[in-house]
C-alpha cells in the first residue's frame, strides 16, 4: 500500500512523526512518501523540528512560503498535482486544520485518491476561524476519519459525512509520550535559570489575536498582570514577533527571564518547548495542541479565544477558555494559578494511536 502524507506546519511535523515510524516499521505493507509544502519554512519553524522528531527528509519539498490564504492554498495545490500523478499513492495522508491540509485533500480527491484525515471531527463553531473553513471542508471530502476523541465523533455523527469514521486516538500525544524523557533531560528551567513550577509560558500567534493592535496590546498587558509577579516565558512566533514591532509594543517585552515581565525567546524546537512547558506553573495560549499537551502533562491551561475545537481538554483536563476581555484574562490567570491540575489522559490518548491508524490500513487494504 502506497501512502503519501503532506506537512505544512509546524503541528503537521509533531502529527506525522509516529505515523511514519508505524508506517516505516512494516515495509513488507507501506510504502510511504513525504510531501513538505513549505508553509512554514524558517529553521526554528520547520527544520528543528524534523530533527527532534527524528522525521526522515521529505520526499518532495514544495517551497511555497507565506502568502494570502488563496496564494497559498493554490501554490500547494498547483505544486501537489503533479507529485500525486507522479507518485499514484492509494491513499493522501492529511493531519490537522492548517491550509497545506485542505490544499492537499481538494488536489488528491480531485484526482480520485482516497483522503485519509487524521484528527477529523474537531469543531470550534467560529467560520471566522481559517482552520475551523479547513476542518470542515477536509471532513466533507476525506474517505477515512481518524478522530481523537468522543465528542469529535459525536460532531461528525451530527454532519454525516461520506467518510468512514474511526476512533484512534491522539498522535500529537503519541509524539509527546515518546518525547518527554529527552525534554526533561533538557532541564529547561534550570537553563533558564527559573524554578520548575515557578514560572508561565506564553504563546500567541491567531490573527484575531494578533492582527489587531488594541487587542494585542490588551492581552499582552493582561498576562503581565494577571501572571501577578510570576515570570513568564514567551517564545514569540515570526507573525507575532512582527506585529509586535509593527505596532510599537517591544517595550512590553523584557530580556530578564527573572523579572515579571514577559521574557521573549524566540521560536523552540520541540523537546526544548515540550520541556519548557512540563516545568511551567501555567500555560497562557491561543494554540489548539497546547491544550491537549497541557492536559496530558497536568498544567493549568488559560485558552485566550472565545471558543476551542478541543472541548475535551476542558471537560477532561485543566482548561480554562478565557476570552481575550482583560478583566477575564486576569482572572482566569489568578483561578489557574490558585488550583492545580492532575495529568489526565482522555480515553485512547495513550501513545498507541499512530500504531492503530497503520492497522486500520492494513485491514482496509488487504495484501
Ligand atoms: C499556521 C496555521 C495554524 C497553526 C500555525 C502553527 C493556517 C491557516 N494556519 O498559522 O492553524 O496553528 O500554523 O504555527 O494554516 N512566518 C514566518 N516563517 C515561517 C512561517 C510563518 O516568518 O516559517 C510568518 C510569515 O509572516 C507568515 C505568517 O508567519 O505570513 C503566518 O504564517 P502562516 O503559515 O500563514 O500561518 P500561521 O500563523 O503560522
Amino acid at each position: 500500500m502506497r501512502i503519501l502524507s503532506v506537512v505544512g506546519a509546524r503541528p503537521n511535523f509533531v502529527k506525522v512523526a509516529p505515523i511514519a515510524r508505524a508506517l516505516a516499521a512494516r515495509p513488507d505493507r507501506f510504502e510511504h512518501r513525504l510531501v513538505h509544502t513549505g508553509q512554514h519554512y524558517d529553521g526554528r519553524m520547520s527544520d528543528a523540528f524534523f530533527a527532534d522528531l527524528n522525521l526522515p527528509d521529505p520526499d518532495y519539498h514544495l517551497g511555497v512560503g507565506s502568502g494570502s490564504h488563496a496564494h497559498q492554498t493554490a501554490a500547494v495545490m498547483l505544486g501537489l498535482e503533479p507529485v500525486l500523478e507522479a507518485v499514484a499513492p492509494d491513499v493522501v495522508l492529511v493531519v490537522g486544520d492548517v491550509n497545506s491540509t485542505l490544499a492537499a485533500a481538494l488536489t488528491a480527491k480531485k484526482l480520485g485518491i482516497a483522503v485519509a484525515h487524521v484528527e477529523a471531527g474537531l469543531r470550534s463553531g467560529d467560520m471566522t476561524m481559517p482552520e475551523e473553513i479547513n476542518r470542515r471542508c477536509v471532513d466533507a471530502i476525506s474517505d477515512i476519519l481518524f478522530t481523537t476523541d468522543r465528542l469529535a465523533d459525536e460532531n461528525l455523527a451530527r454532519e454525516n459525512p461520506p467518510g468512514r469514521i474511526v476512533r484512534v486516538g491522539n498522535v500529537m500525544i503519541d509524539t509527546l509520550l515518546d518525547q518527554l524523557p529527552a525534554a526533561s533531560g533538557l532541564d529547561m528551567p534550570t537553563r533558564l535559570g527559573l524554578p520548575a513550577k515557578g514560572y508561565g509560558v506564553l504563546t500567541l500567534h491567531r490573527p484575531a489575536n494578533v492582527e489587531n493592535r488594541d487587542i494585542l496590546a490588551d492581552l499582552l498587558d493582561a498576562v503581565r498582570a494577571g501572571a501577578d509577579g510570576l515570570p513568564v516565558v514567551f517564545p514569540i512566533h515570526p507573525r507575532t514577533r512582527g506585529r509586535i514591532e509593527a505596532f510599537g509594543l517591544a517595550d512590553r517585552l523584557s530580556d530578564d527571564p527573572h523579572g515579571p515581565g514577559l521574557f521573549a525567546t524566540e521560536p523552540l524546537g520541540y523537546r526544548e518547548f515540550l520541556g519548557l512547558i512540563h516545568g511551567a506553573r501555567v500555560v497562557m495560549t491561543d494554540s489548539g495542541g497546547l491544550q491537549e499537551e497541557t492536559t496530558v502533562l497536568g498544567v493549568p491551561c488559560v485558552t485566550l479565544r472565545e471558543t476551542t475545537e478541543r472541548p475535551i481538554t476542558v471537560l477532561e483536563g485543566g482548561n480554562r477558555i478565557a476570552g481575550v476581555a482583560p478583566l477575564a484574562v486576569r482572572a482566569a490567570i489568578a483561578e489557574a494559578l490558585d488550583r492545580r491540575a492532575e495529568p489526565r489522559r482522555p480515553a485512547l490518548w495513550d501513545g498507541h494511536a499512530a500504531q492503530r491508524i497503520a492497522d486500520v490500513f492494513c485491514e482496509l487494504y488487504p495484501s
